[in-house]
């Protein structure tokens, strides 16, 4: 069955106690009186996640993290556990973000052992993919992303009807340049084709779009039938943008 679509914005390392307070205030607020169809979350780096929990209490808006350690608790300095993140009320964890695939070395492994350590917390991985300008012009867009969602297929296992497929071609993130509906939708609908050949539940499975979704640009992306959402950046840092984003969602 098709769940409500998922709009989460992903605020990468932005922010300040007193920005996010006006942010997420307007947020709440232009969500209050049930005026979203979709679900909504955003996902705040860590030392902020006390702070926009208390901001988000009563509202629709819901918590998310940036990553996730793959390990359960030890000598890991820096790393930030799922356990933990559980007592802050975290519902998702971007994993396998293309920042931290590029910037941190992150594998396929790495990141299919980060979404069954979520998923072990009872957390929604939002599960990233995507290729990169080289790959797409090489022609290799299909083959990337299913190698990367299949290091998470194998690894879930029952969980996979409980994660979030995030498509994120990496020209995309923060360059402007989106992928049109048609591009995206080619993407999604191999996905979709790969979550249904190892699960029976894969309609239920969110696949977002993310890459430069705007105001402009998201009714028209997320119109199409295997786009059940998307993850946003930059635009989720504004609340106008981000809430006509919610708008366009169903
Ligand atoms: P963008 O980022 O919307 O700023 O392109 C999306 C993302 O990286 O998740």
């Amino acid at each position: 069955m098709k769940k409500s679509q998922l709009i989460a914005g992903n605020w990468k390392m932005n922010g300040s106690l007193a920005a996010n307070e006006a942010l997420v205030r307007a947020v709440v607020a232009g969500l209050a009186g049930g005026g979203a169809a979709c679900r909504v979350a955003v996902c705040v780096p860590s030392p902020y996640l006390a702070q926009v929990r208390s901001l988000c209490e009563g509202s629709a808006l819901e918590l998310g993290a940036q990553d996730v350690s793959r390990h359960g608790q030890g000598a890991y300095t820096g790393e930030v556990s799922a356990a933990m993140l559980e007592e802050f009320g975290v519902r998702y964890a971007i994993v396998g973000h293309s920042e931290r695939r590029q910037y941190h070395g992150e594998s396929d492994s790495v990141v299919a052992d980060k979404a069954r350590a979520a998923l072990a917390h009872g957390i929604t991985p939002i599960v990233c993919v995507g290729e990169t300008l080289a790959e797409r012009e090489a022609g290799q867009t299909a083959s990337v992303v299913r190698r990367q969602l299949a290091a998470v297929i194998d690894a879930v296992g029952d969980g996979l009807a409980r994660i979030v497929v995030a498509y994120e071609p990496v020209w995309a993130i923060g360059t402007g340049r989106t992928a049109t509906p048609e591009q995206a939708q080619q993407v999604h609908a191999a996905l979709r084709a790969q979550l249904r050949a190892a699960t029976a539940q894969a309609d239920g499975v969110a696949i977002l779009y993310g890459g430069s979704m705007n105001a402009a640009n998201a009714a028209s992306l997320l119109a199409q039938p295997d786009i059940d959402g998307g993850l946003i950046g930059g635009a989720s840092l504004k609340a106008p943008d981000f809430l006509q984003i919610i708008a366009a969602a169903h």
